[in-house]
């Protein structure tokens, strides 16, 4: 009842693991896969590893979480590795998330990840964290964006590409027609919100080592149905809803604001890896007692 087509494949749950949770090593990304999540999204990836922001780089409060990891990742040697390992082990979808410092890194990177053969290709231009070093990010910017999915397109064959977008910048729904325009398959909608900060009122100074983080979790829940319905009125390519999702009522919002598929990040921190069990169970008792036999029959229902 709650399987459902995302492109070209079948996922036996809407829900899907969002970037920089548990998706660095293929062993934990099985677990995920194992406790009922339809499809997996790695650690977002570049060319050479990066180490990410100092500690403290993560600091949860009563409605979310601000985290400023910066990106920290293997780079992409390891993480083509993994995801290999993962195929061979495991036949349930998964989505390599890439991202580069340069359009130009875009390009390379996308080209190698094709080595994997992942599912699909997610590419992160939304980051709220790395400001400092990469300046404003390129999903803020129309033309840059556009530029981004010519260039990953052209040099990711056959295996669709998603775009995961902020909730910034001049418009998710102009950002994410862009996309659709230039060849885009899908939309992740959304990556953390802010940046924020929260300071330590004994020490008198923000917590995090990088002052301020992206913001995640049921505080930002709101702002990701808002966008997804933004985004379903304005292109025709299917969308991720992430950001929030903690409840199965939350996951349902997103699937009647437009969801195809629905991105689960935070609520692993909070509720631990069974929270995947628990949203299934709970999307499927709300088909059942409102009589639906299916999430396609609700999607995008609050637009009608
Ligand atoms: C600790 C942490 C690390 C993250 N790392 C990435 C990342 O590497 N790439 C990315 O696209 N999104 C990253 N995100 C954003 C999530 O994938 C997701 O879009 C966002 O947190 C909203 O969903 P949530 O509220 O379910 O967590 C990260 C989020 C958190 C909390």
């Amino acid at each position: 009842m709650i399987k459902t087509r995302l492109l070209n494949f079948y996922l036996k749950s809407p829900l899907i693991l969002a970037s920089g949770i548990l998706g660095l090593t293929a062993s934990s990304m099985k677990r995920v896969i194992e406790f009922g999540a339809g499809a997996v999204t790695s650690k977002s990836f570049n060319k050479d590893w990066r180490t990410g922001h100092k500690n403290p780089s993560i600091v949860p409060f009563e409605h979310g979480m601000l985290n400023a990891v910066g990106l920290s990742n293997p780079g992409l040697d390891e993480m083509i590795k993994e995801i290999q390992l993962y195929k061979e082990e495991c036949d349930t979808p998964i989505i390599a998330s890439i991202f580069g410092r340069s359009i130009e890194e875009f390009g390379e990177v996308t080209r190698r990840t094709c080595e994997a053969e992942p599912d699909m290709i997610e590419v992160n231009i939304s980051c709220p964290n790395v400001h400092s070093e990469f300046g404003q990010p390129f999903g803020d910017s129309c033309p840059d964006t556009a530029k981004i999915v010519q260039i990953v397109k052209e040099h990711a064959g056959n295996i669709p590409v998603a775009i995961k977008l902020g909730p910034h910048g001049p418009g998710i729904g102009v950002i994410a027609k862009v996309c659709e325009e230039n060849g885009a398959d899908a939309i992740t909608a959304i990556n953390t919100v802010g940046p924020g900060m929260l300071i330590d009122i004994d020490v008198q100074r923000p917590v995090l080592s990088n002052l301020t983080g992206g913001i995640s979790g049921p505080a930002i829940l709101p702002v990701a149905v808002k966008s997804v319905y933004e985004v379903y009125k304005n292109v025709k390519i299917p969308i991720i809803g992430t950001g929030g999702v903690t409840k199965p009522s939350d996951a349902i919002q997103m699937i009647l604001a437009g969801s195809t598929a629905i991105g689960v990040g935070t609520a692993v921190y909070y509720e631990g890896i069974e929270v995947f069990r628990k949203l299934n169970e709970g999307i499927e008792k709300y088909l059942l007692e409102k009589g639906y036999k299916s999430i396609e029959q609700i999607r995008g229902a609050a637009h009608e």
